[in-house]
């Protein structure tokens, strides 16, 4: 047939809210997750794991578990395959050596892998399996002062140390000092789906359905771990069940591949919510000193931002907390140091706005602090510190609408009539009031390639190995689609998640659409330019593939990044400490909007997080042990259902052309700042400081 007609031009579908084209398989149970696929002889793997802090395998006594029923192989560190050291997704990665060495670095580590005829009698076998350990004695108490907190190596994107100006002579010079401490607490990521992958060998190539945050980069890293060619590893992840960054590569894909070689038949594992709580990161806790310095009238002096953070014994892992303060105010001098310590724990990783999120809780309740001890208004402080350059690089922003955020804000949650008094209002039992805190969130793409397909039948296939966790990425990726391709949206079908469609960026850094939706636009527009050329188009259709390796590479370098401004209510019990947040609203600066529906979706969804975080989210380690007291979802409390009250989200006009989707992203964006803007408002409730996390009753009580 011959070559549809491309009108120039673009369809309008970008801007637009659209549902999620794979919502109707989601809610009818259509869609299959990694967990779910059927396959002919499928056999199962179940973790078992260290119930030890430190120390070696002494013995592993696999000849009464092998003769359980169903029982078809017990994998340990005697037994099963070498991997490549020194490999992984972001340099060398020591947590997915599993089962190479009779050492056990914290608990809950994997030990063996017990493979089965069914996933019960898996279970049972290794729930059977006896361990034993030579112990050695195992730290686990996270502090500040920990005698062995050290300086990490630079890396990026952040360096460990900025200094700007004299903040000591700063410091001594100013009219009013701020200078507190405030932690977080080990949190958990806790996707609703379970990390899950089946592994098999088909035609002499590896193929592993997984739930994951990235497929091409994990296929190319499991070929590197077994010492395979790149091209004989598949990796799909069709639809994934959230990870808020635990879902790199993790042990279970690694066993599903070992026992899938080893036994020569499909082996799916899927870890326990438990496992989840071990094997999977968990965001660091942090201790954060900030000391601000500032003239009466609030103009900032110096701001020192120190962050300790853990990380495991095998694996450093950096917490970049005081990123926020790297961008967000000015002052005449700026210190910001990242702090670690190793310890007999888990190795901690990404978790939504890492660094942003848990640095964002400390300088903003610092602000928050300023503002009382100046007598200004918080937002008046805050803007009162707009920068024209970022504070630590002095690089110019390319675009920044912080003002426009706090100013939309506050009109619409009614600011302005707010009484600055802590500990006045009362609404019956009640204590009830408001706090601000800003939001920021680096806005980066990375090089990714995308192919654009003219079928034969007059309709297109765009394939990207991008991956939708949750987010509506698809749907997004559907309408850049259509908009660059100028076709009907009917006529335009996305494919993702597929490690053939080659190289592209990670669900992670709230990067993934910017830099898809780039790759998409180039190759459709590739596309459109041999169409024009093309008088037939053949039955295999026309394909072009686009890489933006080196438009990314080419751009001149900028401070991007989104902004917003949140505020919240809170009512606090006198009597029992319950803190109730009654509204939560944001306002954002994001760069583009592809898709108005997903895209509050997500930052509503920051917001519910960031709320769990204010209130809830705490996993207790027990020193004695070395393990986690509340490692299950009946222990580690998120926000459900009844925490959560109505929360508006919404954005302000945020043109950016330094990417030509003019996409920021806004996956994380929605958690930075809630927590401070929540702490701040049980300060205005209650006269009390909330200078740790979570607000738990017991800490409101306290005067
Ligand atoms: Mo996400 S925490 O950017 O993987």
């Amino acid at each position: 047939m011959t070559a549809p007609s491309l009108a120039p031009g673009r369809t309008g579908v970008v801007g637009t809210a659209r549902t999620r084209l794979e919502g109707r398989a989601k809610v009818t149970g259509a869609a299959r997750y990694a967990g779910e696929v059927p396959f002919a002889e499928l056999a199962h793997g179940w973790v078992a794991t260290s119930s030890v802090a430190r120390g070696r395998i002494r013995s592993i006594d696999t000849e009464a578990v092998l003769a359980m029923p169903g029982v078809l192989a017990v994998l340990h560190h005697g037994n099963a395959p070498r991997l490549r050291p020194g490999v992984g997704l972001f340099g060398p990665d020591a947590t997915l050596q599993v089962l190479q060495d009779d050492r056990v670095p914290h608990v809950g580590w994997p030990v063996a892998l017990v493979v089965a005829e069914t996933p019960e009698q898996a279970r049972a076998a290794a729930e059977a399996l006896v361990v034993t350990y030579d112990e050695e004695p195992h730290d686990v108490a996270f502090s500040a002062d920990h005698p062995g907190v050290y300086t990490p190596e630079a890396r990026p994107p952040a360096p460990p140390d900025v200094e700007r100006g004299d903040v000591d002579a700063e410091l001594a010079g100013s009219a009013v000092v701020v200078d507190e401490e405030y932690t977080t607490p080990e949190e958990y990521q806790s996707p609703m789906e379970p990390h899950a992958a089946v592994a098999r060998w088909e035609n002499g190539r590896l193929e592993a359905i997984d739930s994951n945050q990235g497929s091409y980069a994990i296929a190319q890293y499991i070929a590197q771990l077994f010492f395979l060619d790149a091209a004989s590893v598949r990796v799909t992840s069709e639809h994934v069940g959230g990870a808020f960054g635990a879902k790199g590569v993790r042990p279970h894909l690694v066993f599903a591949v070992m026992a899938a070689t080893m036994l020569d038949r499909p082996v799916r594992v899927v870890l326990t919510r438990r496992q989840m709580f071990t094997m999977c990161g968990l965001r660091t806790p942090t201790a954060q000193r900030i000391r601000l310095g500032a003239d009466a009238d609030g103009r900032l002096r110096a701001v020192d931002h120190e962050s300790v953070s853990y990380s495991s014994a095998i694996q450093e892992f950096v917490e970049q907390s005081t990123r926020p303060t790297r961008v967000l105010y000015a002052t005449d001098a700026l210190r910001a140091r990242t702090r670690l310590v190793r310890l007999d724990v888990p190795t901690p990783t990404f978790m939504r706005a890492p660094g942003w999120a848990p640095g964002s809780y400390a300088l903003e309740s610092a602000m928050d602090e300023l503002a009382e001890r100046t007598g200004l208004d918080p937002i008046t402080l805050r803007l009162r510190n707009e920068p024209a350059v970022a504070p630590a690089s002095g690089l110019p922003f390319s675009s920044r609408n912080l003002a426009a955020c706090f100013e939309e804000g506050a009109r619409r949650f009614g600011w302005p009539d707010r009484d600055p008094r802590p500990g006045v209002r009362r609404d019956g039992r009640w204590l009830v009031g408001t706090g601000v805190a800003a939001s920021a969130h680096a806005a980066m793409t990375a090089p990714s390639t995308a192919t654009a397909t003219a079928e034969a039948d007059g309709t297109f296939t765009v394939r990207i190995a991008a991956a939708d966790i949750g987010t509506g990425a698809r749907t997004a990726l559907h309408q850049i689609a259509v908009d660059a391709l100028a076709a009907p949206p009917e006529a335009v079908r996305v494919r993702i998640a597929d490690s053939d469609f080659g190289p592209a960026q990670f669900a992670g850094g709230s990067m993934g659409t910017a830099s898809w939706g780039w790759a998409i636009t180039e190759a459709a527009a590739a596309l459109r330019e041999r169409l024009a050329l093309a008088d037939e188009i053949p039955a295999d259709g026309i394909t072009v593939r686009a890489d933006t390796s080196e438009l990314v590479r080419a751009r001149q370098p900028v401070e991007r990044h989104g902004f917003g401004a949140q505020f919240a209510e809170v009512a606090v019990d006198p009597a029992s400490g319950e803190v109730r947040v009654r509204r939560l609203l944001g306002v954002f600066a994001v760069g583009r909007v592809v898709n108005p529906l997903t895209a509050r979706s997500q930052l509503v969804g920051g917001m519910i997080m960031g709320l769990s975080m204010a209130l809830h989210e705490e996993g207790v380690r027990d020193t004695a042990s070395g393990s986690l007291v509340n490692g299950d979802l009946a222990g580690y409390h998120v926000a459900s259902n009844a925490d959560v009250p109505p929360i508006e989200a919404d954005w302000v006009d945020d043109p950016d052309t330094h990417n030509p989707t003019g996409i920021k992203g806004l996956g994380e964006i929605g958690i930075v700042g809630t927590a401070a803007a929540v702490a701040n408002a049980v300060w205005h409730a209650t006269g009390t400081r909330q200078r740790h996390l979570p607000i738990r009753l017991d800490r409101t009580l306290t005067r």
